[in-house]
């Protein structure tokens, strides 16, 4: 992986270590995210991708090694300054979307810059230009529930967005989806993280999803590895 496209690393992990209880869940993890990079991490189903996701979004601390971002260790920070990065540096997108149901879809959008303390009109508008260029405009009004499954994702994927965060952390973000639907949300999802050079973890179970990435990595029963570049 020598010919990295952009050298400026964002976020690191070094010797991670993550135990629930006794059960060692991420073994010795090393990682290294440039700015804007895509890294696609496969593995089977309880091999620990998601812990570390979780590791890597300082949301678990590791037993031992680092985590950094932007040069800063995690495990340094105080709650409310990890909080602060989570809200306004990472953004996440899950495998069921998750939006709240009581909000409309622009709302459920805007979310992210509200939490961020930016005033209703400016970030509803951030948000309507965002689902403008997902296609989603004309739901802007609706509720979660008055949208389709893939529609949904889409919203999840503009949330994740809206505030041009530093890394994206998606934990199988079209899992929900049939395949044509699963390899448009992700084509948009992909296209706009580019467009706004935002890095992207990428958790996923299907291949030809990990191919797309700029790095794969594979994870089996804790342990993190590079895959070399698919042919
Ligand atoms: N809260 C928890 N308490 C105890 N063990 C856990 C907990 N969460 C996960 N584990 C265990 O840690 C290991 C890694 O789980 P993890 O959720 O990271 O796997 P995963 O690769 O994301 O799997 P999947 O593809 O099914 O989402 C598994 O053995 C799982 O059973
Ligand atoms: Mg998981």
């Amino acid at each position: 992986m020598g010919e990295a496209i952009n050298t400026s690393e964002i976020l690191s992990a070094t010797g991670v270590d993550l135990f629930y209880g006794a059960q060692m869940a991420v073994r010795d993890a090393h990682l290294s995210v440039a700015r804007g990079e895509v890294v696609a991490i496969t593995g089977q189903s309880g091999s620990g991708k998601s812990s570390l996701l979780y590791c890597l979004a300082g949301v678990l601390p590791p037993a031992r090694g680092d985590v950094r971002f932007e040069g800063r260790s995690l495990t340094r920070l105080g709650d409310d300054e990890i909080s602060g990065l989570r809200r306004e540096r990472f953004g996440f997108v899950f495998q069921y979307g998750e939006l709240l149901p009581e909000l409309t879809i622009e709302e459920n959008t805007a979310l992210p810059l509200r939490l961020a303390g930016q005033r209703k009109g400016p970030a509803l508008a951030a948000a309507g230009a965002v689902l403008e260029r997902l296609g989603l405009g004309e739901l802007r009004e609706r509720r979660p529930s008055q949208v389709s499954g893939g529609q949904s994702q889409r919203v999840a994927v503009a949330r994740a967005l809206v505030h041009r965060p530093a890394v994206v952390f998606a934990d199988e973000p079209t899992g929900s989806l049939d395949s044509a639907n699963a390899t448009a949300v992700l084509e948009e999802f992909l296209g706009l993280a580019r467009s706004q050079d935002t890095a992207v973890i990428l958790v996923t179970h299907d291949p030809a999803v990990a191919a797309r990435a700029d790095s794969h990595y594979t994870m089996a029963d804790g342990v993190l590895a590079p895959r070399e570049a698919t042919a």
